[in-house]
């Protein structure tokens, strides 16, 4: 049959527009499936709603299985319609018009319940208005707006002007504290706080007046530096002219109102914005590239003492194949003295067996070790003895000076006393003690003796048996003196490196030291060792690791970077006119 259906669509005014359709069809099919001949679209349509055919006796709705439509104001699931019949289906009305010529057929279709009218009567029948409650919209208004204002502004503004005994300029911190001393346990600007203080800070956090001096102006770096007194600049702005260290505010790095932790600036990109490209920025400077400490950091390049007799130091990659060499001008093979079996000790039966700690005590901070010394580390197996019949007679470690006078005093007390049991003694020494007084030709003899001897056991000190096993002799004219001595405590001052925190991991996976044989090896760890468990900020499998974990961003060898400025007797109240 020949259907013409139209498609009504009622607007606010009242007025209906309508959109016309023809169709040819064995029944008119009424739904929300795609397949049906009229598309009713919507939450409350069915997918198969019905159909209107055309029987012996005229037309007929038949709804779909299980379902019911109101025909006619009656619920039915089918029946005869006819012209001028109303079919409900959901929120749509179908109504048969009289068919225009060469039409078997004619109906409108239009949606009479829209979804959003019927929330709109749901939501119209649940609220209560202000007008109901029988509060007047105005006094509710005014009463909330003084509220706001009196916790909000004039709180805040009579604590900061009207009840602080504001006293002289804060000179140090413990002044900072007293000219800004509560009323009560929190000042009433906190409720114009813009976010959670950092960790560090939140001992003040409850007196916004500390850092924030002055309403309305910008927290000054001065603030900062009451408490922060010596912080100091990265690079030196001499050498440098990099304004973005050197003039920058503290806050442009530090972000305060950030949370617990991020006034601390850890991100490795910060420090790779310079050193990813050092010579970009400064061309001038001689270090490597560094962005990540697991893929791209250079290799460590320690202060090595490359002459001790002149004090020459150089800062030498540990490069394999160019391993820096060390003249401290003091012999000390490792390896001879790390030996399993252990090593002999004069005037013990057993041997002894060293380890690193018995020479390497860790100082108090547990970063690093107490120098080493000849008296507390060498001396209970290398004695200074200078005569083999007493050879418990050692000489101070330290002064040729001394050691002579010690050896002579040795000498000349026992010619003048006597009893001596030296082969190429003469007589005269060897008489017993407390014999007739010596005579001054006996005692100019005996001493002569005593002179020769000690010239002998001199010799014989700055020998290889004695200093000379350590140290370096050195002639000068006449005199022979001990080359001086430098033994680094700091190798890599460039970044920092605590031991006790190292603490799980034996002493050789970083410094092999039982195979040295001569103090010129530098026993150091190349950036590789440290790799072996560091990685970069990112790293999963090994330690994470950002640059701040190992260097300082201000560092203590650079000048200061903002003076303090103390303010002269003005109050804290005349200031901020
Ligand atoms: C440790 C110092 C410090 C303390 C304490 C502190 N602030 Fe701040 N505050 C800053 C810094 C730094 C800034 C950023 C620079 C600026 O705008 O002055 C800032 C900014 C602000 C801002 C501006 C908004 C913004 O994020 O830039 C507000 C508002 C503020 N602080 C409120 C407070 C209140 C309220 C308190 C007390 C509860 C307080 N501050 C305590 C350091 C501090
Ligand atoms: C009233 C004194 C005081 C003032 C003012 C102050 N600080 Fe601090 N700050 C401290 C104390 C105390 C610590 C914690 C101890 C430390 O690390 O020195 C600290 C820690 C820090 C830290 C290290 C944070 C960490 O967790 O490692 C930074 C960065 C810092 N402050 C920056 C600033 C900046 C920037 C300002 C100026 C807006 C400022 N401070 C103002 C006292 C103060
Ligand atoms: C160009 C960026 C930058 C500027 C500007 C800056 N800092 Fe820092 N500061 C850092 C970095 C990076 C660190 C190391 C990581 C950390 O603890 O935040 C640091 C560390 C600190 C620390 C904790 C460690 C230490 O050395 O004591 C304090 C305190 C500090 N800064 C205070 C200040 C103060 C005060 C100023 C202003 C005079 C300032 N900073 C300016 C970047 C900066
Ligand atoms: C604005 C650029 C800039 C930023 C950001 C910066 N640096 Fe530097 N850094 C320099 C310059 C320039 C030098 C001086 C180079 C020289 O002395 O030859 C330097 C020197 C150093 C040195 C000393 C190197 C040496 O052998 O003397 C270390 C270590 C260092 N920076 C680490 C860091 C770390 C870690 C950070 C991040 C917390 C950082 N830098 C952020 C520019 C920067
Ligand atoms: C009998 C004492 C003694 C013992 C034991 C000893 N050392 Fe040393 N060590 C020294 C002396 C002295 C120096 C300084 C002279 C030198 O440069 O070799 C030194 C220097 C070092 C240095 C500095 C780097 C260098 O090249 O100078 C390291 C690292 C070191 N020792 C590691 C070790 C380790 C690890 C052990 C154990 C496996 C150990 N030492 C055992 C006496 C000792
Ligand atoms: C526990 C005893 C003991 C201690 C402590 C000790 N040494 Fe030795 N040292 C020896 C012995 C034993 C030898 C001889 C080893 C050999 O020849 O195999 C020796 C050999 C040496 C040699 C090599 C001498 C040569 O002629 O080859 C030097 C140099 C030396 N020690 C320096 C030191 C220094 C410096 C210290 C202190 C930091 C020290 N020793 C601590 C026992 C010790
Ligand atoms: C077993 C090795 C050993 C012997 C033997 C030895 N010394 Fe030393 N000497 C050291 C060590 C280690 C140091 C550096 C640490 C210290 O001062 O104790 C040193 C330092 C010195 C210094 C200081 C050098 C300076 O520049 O600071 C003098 C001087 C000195 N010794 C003189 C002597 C004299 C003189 C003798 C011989 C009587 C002697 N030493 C024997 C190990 C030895
Ligand atoms: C696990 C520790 C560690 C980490 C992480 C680390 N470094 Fe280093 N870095 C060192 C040591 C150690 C040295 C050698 C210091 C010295 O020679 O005094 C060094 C040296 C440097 C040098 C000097 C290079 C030269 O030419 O001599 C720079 C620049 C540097 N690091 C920057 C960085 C930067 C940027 C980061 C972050 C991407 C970083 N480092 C991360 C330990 C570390
Ligand atoms: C994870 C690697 C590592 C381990 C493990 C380690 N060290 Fe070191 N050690 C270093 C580094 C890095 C330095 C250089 C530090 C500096 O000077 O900045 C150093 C320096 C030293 C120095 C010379 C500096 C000084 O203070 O005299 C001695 C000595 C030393 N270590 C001994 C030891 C001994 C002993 C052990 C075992 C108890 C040990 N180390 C374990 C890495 C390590
Ligand atoms: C055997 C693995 C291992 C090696 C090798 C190693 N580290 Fe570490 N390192 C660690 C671990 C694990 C931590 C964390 C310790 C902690 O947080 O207590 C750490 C922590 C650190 C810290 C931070 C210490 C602190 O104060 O919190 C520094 C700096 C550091 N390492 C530097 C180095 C350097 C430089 C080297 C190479 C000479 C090195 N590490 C080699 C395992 C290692």
């Amino acid at each position: 049959m020949e259907v013409l259906v139209s498609y009504l669509t009622r607007k606010r005014d009242g007025a209906v527009a309508s959109r016309n359709e023809v169709l040819t069809c064995e029944a008119l099919s009424l739904g929300r499936s795609t397949d049906s001949e009229v598309e009713l679209s919507g939450p409350g349509v069915l997918l198969h709603e019905g159909v209107i055919d055309r029987r012996p006796g005229g037309l007929f709705f038949q709804a779909a299985t299980r379902t019911s439509a109101i025909i006619d104001g009656k619920v039915a699931r089918n029946g005869p319609i006819g012209i001028g019949s109303h079919v409900k289906l959901g929120p749509y009305e179908i109504v048969v018009l009289n068919p225009p010529d060469g039409k078997d057929l004619a109906v409108s279709v239009e949606l009479v319940q829209p979804m959003e009218d019927s929330l709109e009567s749901l939501r119209r029948l649940s609220v209560t208005d202000l007008d109901r409650t029988g509060i007047s919209k105005r006094a509710f208004a005014w009463a909330s707006l003084i509220v706001i204002l009196a916790l909000f502004l004039a709180w805040p503004i009579f604590d900061r002007y009207g009840m602080r005994e504001e006293t002289a300029a804060p000179a140090s911190v413990s002044n900072l504290a007293k000219t800004s001393q509560l009323s009560w346990p929190m000042s009433g600007d906190i409720v114009w706080t813009s976010g959670e203080i950092s960790g560090s800070h939140k001992f003040i956090a409850n007196n916004c007046a500390v850092c924030h001096e002055r309403p309305f102006v910008k927290v000054q770096d001065n603030v900062c530096v009451t408490c922060h007194e010596s912080v100091r600049h990265h690079v030196s702005p001499e050498r440098f002219d990099l304004p973005q260290l050197t003039m920058a505010l503290c806050q442009s790095c530090h972000k305060e109102h950030a949370g617990p932790t991020h006034i601390v600036l850890s991100e490795q990109t910060f420090c790779g914005s310079c050193h990813g490209n050092i010579k970009s920025i400064a061309a001038a400077s001689e270090i490597l590239n560094a962005t990540d400490f697991g893929k791209d950091h250079p290799q460590f390049r320690p202060i090595v003492i490359t002459d001790a007799s002149t004090f020459a130091m150089d800062r030498l990659p540990l490069e394999p194949g160019k391993w820096p060499v060390e003249k401290s001008n003091l012999a000390f093979p490792h390896k001879k003295h790390l030996v399993a079996s252990g090593v002999i000790v004069p005037g013990e039966k057993d041997r002894r067996v060293l380890e690193c700690v018995d020479c390497h005590r860790l100082d108090a901070g547990g970063v690093g070790f107490r120098p080493t010394s000849m008296m507390t580390d060498c001396s209970s197996c290398h004695w200074l003895n200078f005569e083999y019949t007493a050879p418990q007679r050692v000489v101070p470690h330290g002064s040729i000076e001394n050691a002579m006078l010690t050896i002579k005093e040795f000498y000349s007390d026992l010619a003048l006393r006597g009893g001596a049991e030296i082969e190429d003694a003469p007589a005269l020494v060897r008489r017993r003690p407390g014999t007739a007084p010596l005579t001054p030709e006996q005692r100019l003899e005996a001493l002569a003796w005593a002179e020769r001897k000690t010239k002998q056991a001199g010799d014989r000190l700055f020998s290889k048996q004695v200093c000379g096993a350590c140290h370096e002799i050195q002639q000068h004219g006449d005199a022979l003196t001990i080359a001086p001595v430098l033994l680094s405590t700091l190798w890599m001052p460039k970044a920092k490196f605590n031991h006790s925190k190292h603490a799980t991991a034996p002493c050789t996976d970083c410094h092999n030291a039982p195979a040295s044989e001569t103090s010129a090896d530098v026993l150091l760890p190349s950036v590789q060792v440290c790799q072996v468990c560091h990685g970069g900020e990112a790293a999963s499998t090994r330690v994470p690791s950002t640059c701040i974990m190992c260097h300082d961003f201000h560092l203590e060898f650079q000048e200061v970077m903002r003076e303090k400025v103390v303010r002269s007797g003005a109050s804290a109240r005349e200031r901020s006119r």
